[in-house]
């Protein structure tokens, strides 16, 4: 999405300077920022309500606690990790997802002590390797929630839900379909795989390099290949559902009876198998109604062995994670606009020193009022102010010259309208607070500003 200079100013040309972001990685410039801080009030104000609280692991942790949990033959591990030795040559890894960070926090810190299950969520930069195009960067922002300490069909389905009322609150829920299955787990899958393993004896001139690869390794990946003749085979392969026991038949047809009470649609798809190797039972993927798989919005699902496997008392869990750039790419195809915070309600023009004087503890009071307010604080004429005020776009300039200095009056400048009047300069604070609105202004919110 991120098209570099995407300042939101059309007039401002891209140049190629010496320096530049490396491949794959961006700044988030001021337009896109006001996406990013809008998603990020979406998601914690529906995290908050669901009783999520907020955690932040570092962005490198030792490599192992990734090789460990997604798994040694994932894409992730084998091929898309920034892998680097500190000086005392011990091996870190920029943080590729935000699972196996939070269960290895949950595990150091103690929190099977806490009341279960234990939520938490995150919105932070992640790095992969990938192949840089449309949707994939090496440097991505990911929302995502954690459920950790109980298993339960009605918890897989909160957290699905979750990421529904999300992406419905940002306009976009409906330009993807849930797409669900069951994976099964430690009791079901091996009698599966074995069975896959039968089934493409014999086939293995007909896979891709990368298929060939995985029928020792990984075989439950050939099922989510998107060469076309690794698909074509993957459609007629034995399905996971078959094979499922008893207790997993059963979780996944309470998932989607607790799916219909919420009234969410899914599409069922046996061959949803995700790109981590962590999970357990429930898997499920948000895929644009187009695009198909090529980019999904967001994933996740179970994973009740991923606790143990790192180390802790064995704990079930489940989550959920989606990436922002892409949110924000289909917020911008649905021309959906989001609040613009950072847009200027005053303009403060100025003309010699004295009228300076005056205009910076009316600066300092405007902004005090919660008024966004920019001062033109150099040397140019009013002209060239004006000219200025024009280009931010600001509903109203206060210009104050030397007679508003000597009569104690200020100039108030209607810029959509083009009028003008007068006022008492100890009434322009109240005049502005009226002509903005009260309740537009950007009053400080505690509440609102720790986070
Ligand atoms: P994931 O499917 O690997 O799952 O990533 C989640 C989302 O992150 C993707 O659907 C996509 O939107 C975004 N994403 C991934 N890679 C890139 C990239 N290179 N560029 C841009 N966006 C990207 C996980 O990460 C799991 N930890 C989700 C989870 C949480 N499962 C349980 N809990």
């Amino acid at each position: 999405m991120i098209e570099q200079n995407t300042s939101g100013d059309e007039n401002i040309k891209s140049v190629k300077p010496p320096y530049q972001t490396p491949k794959g990685v961006h700044d988030i410039l001021p337009a896109d920022h006001e996406y990013y801080t809008f998603i990020k009030k979406c998601v914690r104000h529906r995290l908050r309500q669901a009783g999520f609280r907020r955690i932040s692991t570092p962005i490198f942790e030792f490599t192992e606690v990734f090789t460990r949990s997604i798994g040694d033959t994932s894409d992730i591990v084998s091929k898309e990790m920034y892998t680097f030795h500190d000086r005392k040559e011990r091996s870190l890894t920029l943080k590729p997802e935000g699972t196996a960070g939070v269960v290895r926090a949950y595990i150091q810190h103690g929190m099977q002590n806490l009341p279960q299950p234990v939520e938490l969520y995150y919105i932070e930069p992640h790095f992969r390797y990938d192949r840089p195009q449309k949707g994939r960067y090496r440097q991505f922002h990911q929302f995502g929630y954690e459920i950790i300490g109980e298993s339960d069909p009605a918890l897989d389905v909160q957290a699905i839900y979750l990421a529904h009322k999300i992406l419905d609150d940002l306009g976009i829920a409906q330009i993807f379909t849930l797409q669900l299955n069951s994976i099964g787990c430690k009791v079901c899958r091996p009698r599966y795989l074995n069975a896959l393993k039968d089934y493409y004896f014999g086939k293995e001139r007909s896979l891709c390099v990368n298929c060939k690869q995985r029928l020792d390794k990984n075989p439950l990946r050939l099922l989510d290949c998107k060469e076309e003749d690794c698909m074509i085979l993957a459609q007629i392969a034995p399905k996971l559902s078959d094979y499922l026991c008893n207790e997993c038949k059963e979780y996944h047809a309470d998932v989607k009876e607790f799916l219909a009470e919420l009234k969410i649609e899914y599409v069922e798809n046996p061959n949803l198998v995700r790109g981590l190797d962590y999970y357990t039972k429930t898997v499920f993927e948000f895929w644009d109604k187009t695009d198909g798989a090529q980019n999904a919005i967001g994933g996740g699902g179970r994973y009740d062995g991923l606790v143990e496997l790192m180390g802790g008392q064995p704990t079930p869990a489940c989550g959920f994670a989606a990436g922002m750039e892409r949110i924000i790419a289909n917020m911008k195809r649905e021309k959906i606009r989001v609040p613009r915070k950072d847009d200027l309600h005053v303009f403060v023009a100025q003309l010699g020193k004295e009228a300076k004087k005056k205009c910076l503890p009316l600066i300092a009071a405007l902004r005090e009022a919660g008024i966004k307010t920019m001062g033109a604080l150099g040397k140019g004429s009013i002209k060239a102010q004006m000219r200025l005020a024009d280009k931010f776009k600001v509903p109203y300039t206060i210009i104050i010259g030397l007679t508003e200095v000597r009569e104690g009056t200020a100039i108030i400048r209607d810029m959509a309208v083009g009028t003008q009047r007068t006022v008492p300069f100890d009434d322009v604070v109240d005049e502005i607070v009226k002509l903005i609105g009260a309740e537009n202004r950007d009053a400080y919110s505690p509440s609102e500003a720790i986070y």
